[in-house]
């Protein structure tokens, strides 16, 4: 039985689906003595990365942390700039400045939500050191130009992919297509350890590092140490581990996983259909073969006439009882404090500004079926025409 069916006739944007194996899992773990760095992280670890197909697999504590992890495992500090795309969650950009390094941002595409190749060989400089892209929402960004561009500047590749489990480009997953990748598994995201993150990546060398650097630079872990308590440290780092009840939740959602992205699959055509009646609705690409997408929601740009009023459209869809979210509500350069520092002004970002001044997320992930889905249609329909009365 599911804990989270809902009793009430609310379509809720996200929500866990924490069942009674993961509730098992976690009660195993309790009746025990190891809470943390135990075999259910490394289990963890080696099932997320037989299922992308990633030689390397690092569990961390949430996916700011390995994100500011990666950054830091290579270096990158003050002097140096990565860009990132202006429409994303603060953590992308975060994650840069949290080394001493300037987040530069490069805007999107309005196609896509994606960070804008075009864009981003503007934003370059003598010290750009990496590129950060975001799989926005699910789908792929434009790797194969963004990785020409790295390779030819000698830059890094980070793929930030909060909301990417799923995702693939050309066949390989996401987090595998540049130099490394990192995934969210907050609760509302498409699996969750309720907090938790994990980056993959091909290098072994950077793997190696990853792992000394999120435990706090120490030489061996707590079953290689031949007397309890003795341990060297040989780098800087900090403590960004995977806790064991975290892991044991993942274990079982990962094997819950097809199903999941077959259920975001369905809906996600079901909602595409429903909002097909909408004149003026700017749609997101939806993906194709090459490009898979993993269908975190389904964010739309309300047409221009309400996008202004996008509060108002979402409380009528709430007095609906549909839920729904905003990703993002604002371009990050516009949010107080990177405004602040760096002194952005409108018009500096126009596609972000769009997006972010208009967009309206709404749910698809499977807690829902196909039949609410005709609902999130119907109540957008309605919200869109009450606000123009
Ligand atoms: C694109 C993106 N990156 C990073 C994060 C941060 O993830 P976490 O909460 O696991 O640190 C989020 C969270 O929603 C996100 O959307």
């Amino acid at each position: 039985m599911n804990s989270t069916k809902n009793t009430t006739n609310e379509i809720h944007f996200g929500r866990p689906l924490i069942g009674e194996a993961e509730r098992a899992a976690v009660m195993d773990v309790l009746a025990g003595p190891v809470l943390a760095h135990g075999p259910r992280g490394k289990q963890f670890e080696a099932d997320f990365a037989a299922w992308t197909g990633a030689p390397e697999a690092i569990s961390v504590s949430n996916c700011t942390a390995g994100l500011h992890l990666v950054w830091f495992a290579l270096g990158i500090g003050p002097g140096d700039e990565v860009i990132v795309p202006t429409v994303t969650h603060t953590a992308t950009a975060h994650a840069v400045e949290l080394t001493g390094a300037r987040a530069v941002f490069a805007d999107i595409d309005r196609a896509t939500g994606n960070i804008d190749p075009a864009a981003v060989e503007a934003a370059l400089t003598p010290r750009t050191r990496g590129i950060s892209v975001v799989h926005f929402l699910g789908l792929p960004a434009n790797m194969t130009r963004i990785n020409a561009i790295a390779q030819k500047h000698n830059l890094f590749v980070l793929e930030d992919c909060a909301l990417a489990v799923g995702t693939r480009f050309d066949g390989v997953h996401a987090g595998l297509i540049g130099g490394a990748g990192v995934f969210s598994f907050y609760p509302v995201k498409h699996m969750t350890t309720a907090e938790g993150g994990m980056i993959v990546t091909r290098d072994a060398a950077l793997a190696r590092k990853l792992r000394l650097a999120k435990a706090f630079g120490v030489d061996r872990g707590v079953e290689e140490r031949t007397v309890p308590g003795i341990y060297d440290v040989v780098s800087l780092g900090f403590n960004y581990r995977m806790n064991e009840m975290a892991a044991a939740l993942g274990i079982v959602q990962l094997k819950r996983m097809d199903g999941f992205l077959n259920t975001r699959r369905a809906n996600a055509a079901a909602l595409g259909k429903a909002l097909d009646a909408i004149d003026g609705l700017h749609r997101l690409d939806v993906g194709d073969a090459k490009r898979v997408h993993s269908h975190y929601c389904t964010s739309v740009v309300l047409p221009d006439d309400v996008a202004g009023k996008r509060a108002e459209v979402a409380l009528a869809m709430k007095a609906q009882a549909v839920g729904t979210s905003v990703y993002y509500p604002g371009p990050v350069p516009h949010l107080t404090y990177y405004r602040e520092k760096y002194g952005y002004r409108r018009g500096q970002f126009p596609a972000g500004e769009w997006f972010s001044g208009g967009t309206l997320a709404l749910p698809c992930a499977p807690h829902l079926d196909t039949n609410d889905m005709a609902r999130v249609g119907a109540a957008l329909t309605t919200a869109i025409k009450e606000v123009r009365k």
